[in-house]
């Protein structure tokens, strides 16, 4: 596909513009980065791994009453989106304690967070993504206190949704990030789900089946990801018909 110069260049995709003023290109390339860009590498078809996993799971939530920018894949790396007016902030829901979490608080690793935990970061590279609270969020505009209530809601449902999924497939969906954009006053989601922006530990073995394996050297990555995509095709072999 030709596709010209993107106007963003991010750590795992590129955007394109559309012959459409509200549709962008969302491009998964290869790369994979951790650490805030410091860990970078390259992976032939993680870029069409994370594609179809996202697609997928845009497509179950949009089927369970969940507004997402997904329009359509162009090929299998490829995602023709709506576009956002992005809200700069990493909306990271908990399940499972693991992570940065882990670190900068007494949590163990593994210990269950019930209810789960809401949390969000500043989307800023520069600034190391830092912690926002509620009142930071209002006081930097980000978006307005109903409209943070609103994101919270959609987060819960999607890792209800999330968390159900992969429970059937026998894996644990220890937490994920997601991202949120505004078109014509709506919140809807942005961005990605996939095995890049999550935590899924076997539920027997506790084995990583995401980043971590990247990031901490766990293992093959991309066998890793192959085994979340194979799990989730058979599901919907099973349930799609
Ligand atoms: N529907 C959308 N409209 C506009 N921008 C989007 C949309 N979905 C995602 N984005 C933005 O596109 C970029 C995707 O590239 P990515 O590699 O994830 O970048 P980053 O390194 O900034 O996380 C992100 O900055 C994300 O906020
Ligand atoms: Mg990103």
């Amino acid at each position: 596909m030709e596709l010209g110069e993107p106007i963003y260049v991010g750590k795992a995709k590129s955007i394109y513009k559309t012959d459409k003023e509200d549709e962008l290109i969302s491009l998964f390339r290869n790369d994979m980065t951790a650490f805030n860009g410091v860990k970078k590498d390259s992976f032939a078809g993680k870029g069409a791994y994370n594609a179809a996993v996202s697609a997928f799971f845009f497509d179950y939530l949009e089927k369970n009453g969940v507004k997402t920018h997904f329009i359509k894949m162009l090929d299998d790396h490829t995602m023709l989106v709506k576009k956002l007016d992005m809200i700069p902030l990493e909306v990271i829901a908990r399940n499972v304690a693991a992570g940065s979490i882990v670190k900068k608080l007494p949590f163990k690793e593994g210990q269950i967070l019930n209810p789960p935990v809401i949390v969000t970061d500043y989307k800023d590279d520069e600034r190391g993504d830092p912690s926002v609270n509620d009142d930071l969020i209002v006081a930097l505009g980000l978006v307005t206190r109903d409209e943070l209530a609103e994101i919270k809601e959609i987060t819960h449902k999607i890792n209800k949704l999330l968390y159900d999924f992969f429970d059937e497939l026998g894996l644990i969906f220890v937490d994920f990030k997601i991202e949120f954009g505004k078109c014509g006053g709506e919140i809807i989601l942005g961005d990605e789900i996939s095995m890049d922006s999550m935590r899924l530990w076997d539920k027997v073995t506790k084995e990583s089946f995401d980043k971590d394996v990247y990031r901490f050297d766990k293992g093959d990555v991309m066998t890793a990801y192959a085994k979340v995509v194979e799990k989730i095709m058979n599901w919907q072999k099973e349930n799609v018909k």
